[in-house]
């Protein structure tokens, strides 16, 4: 079995800078598991199934990146999925203190697990799930930023969402 790097997060949902990083990544590792977070603290637009397919979908075309959803802690994760890198991308220095403090909470909690970090590429230094759902739920465009099957989904989700208002 070759080198495996887990590339995790939330992915609520996932866009073109992911995509990107998921892909430069496989240049550096044999394959890459990108890995949905379950449980995270903030609330999510979509489901956890949701965010698997969607991210599924986007890279049905790259066999060497697996996408599978986890619970717990993500270190417990990595061993599981005998891999020993987690891949984290960096659009600007403002994501530096939360990544600073993540990785250091996983190097602390094992020990053989290293955190690596991709600049992301500059044409999605602006480019997060937070401000595409937020430009999304207003009407705006959101394309050339995530996946056709991203775009889709969240015109549905926000469109029924204003219906129950
Ligand atoms: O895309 P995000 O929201 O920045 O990803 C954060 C994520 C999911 C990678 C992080 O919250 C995480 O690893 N959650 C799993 C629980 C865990 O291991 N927490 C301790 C490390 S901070």
């Amino acid at each position: 079995m070759g080198k495996i790097a887990v590339y995790p997060g939330s992915f609520d949902p996932i866009t073109f800078g992911h995509i990107d990083i998921v892909e430069r990544a496989l240049e550096c590792f044999d394959g890459v598991i990108l890995a949905i977070a379950s449980d995270i603290p903030k609330s999510s637009l979509f489901s956890v199934k949701e965010r698997v397919d969607m991210a599924r979908l986007a890279l049905k075309d790259k066999p060497d990146i697996v996408v599978e959803s986890f619970r717990g802690l993500l270190v417990d994760y990595v061993s599981t999925a005998k891999a020993t890198v987690i891949l984290r991308g960096l659009r600007a220095t403002s994501d530096f203190d939360y990544e600073f403090h993540m990785a250091s909470t996983n190097k602390s909690l094992n020990q053989s697990i290293e955190t690596l970090f991709m600049m992301a590429n500059k044409d999605y230094f602006f480019v997060s799930s937070r401000t595409i759902k937020e430009v999304a739920s207003l009407g705006g465009s959101v394309s050339g930023l995530v996946p056709e099957c991203v775009e889709r989904k969240l015109k549905e989700r926000f469109e029924a969402l204003q219906k129950k208002r």
